[in-house]
């Protein structure tokens, strides 16, 4: 799929997913947009836990029991590192950020849909709780769940303000 195709294309997908699997090949392909991603120093604090495992996959669909957690082929779980530069510096949330948003290009250009689901994870501890499920180890941040698969259904992008309304030049 062309670049610009994938950005007007993607829309965060919460609906059901078709219950079929996705190939390790697409998973590894989809993770390794997210690990190509600029990083504040190149430090690359982000890194990636792929569930693929149904018993793993239902304990997460009940800590975040939505439709799309409970029908995911994959769940990725984007885990940040803290880090500081010399100069007191860290960038763990930006780099994080943009790892996820390859990730989530990555997905609808596979013919994949998904969801960034950051905001669950603040909310009862879940964050932590997902740690703790994943066996994480002290100091790493589970940031986001990432349900993958095939759409069942078309949800449009939703309604962007105009270029006016949120760009201008300087000429
Ligand atoms: C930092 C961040 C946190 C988000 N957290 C959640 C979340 O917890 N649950 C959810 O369903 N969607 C979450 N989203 C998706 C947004 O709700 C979604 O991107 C927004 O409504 C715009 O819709 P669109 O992605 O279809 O363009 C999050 C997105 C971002 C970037």
């Amino acid at each position: 799929m062309d670049f610009f195709d994938a950005i007007n294309k993607r829309a965060s997908y919460r609906e059901e997913f078709d219950g079929a699997g996705i190939s390790k090949a697409d998973l590894e392909e989809i993770v390794e947009a997210g690990i190509k991603a600029p990083s504040g120093y190149n430090h690359q604090t982000t890194s990636f836990i792929i569930v693929t495992n149904t018993e793993v996959k239902s304990k997460l669909a009940e800590l975040v029991p939505t439709k799309a957690m409970k029908t995911a082929a994959a769940v990725i779980i984007p885990v940040s590192s803290y880090w500081e530069a010399n100069n007191g510096l860290s960038f763990e949330i930006e780099d994080y950020a943009a790892s996820v948003e390859n990730i989530m290009l990555a997905i609808v250009a596979k013919g994949y849909a998904g969801v960034w689901v950051d905001g669950q994870m603040k909310l009862g501890h879940t964050g932590d709780k997902i740690a703790e499920l994943i066996h994480l180890e002290d100091g790493l941040t589970a940031r986001a769940v990432i349900p993958v698969g095939r759409p069942v259904k078309d949800v449009p992008q939703k309604e962007k303000k105009s270029f006016g309304e949120r760009a201008k030049f300087i000429e």
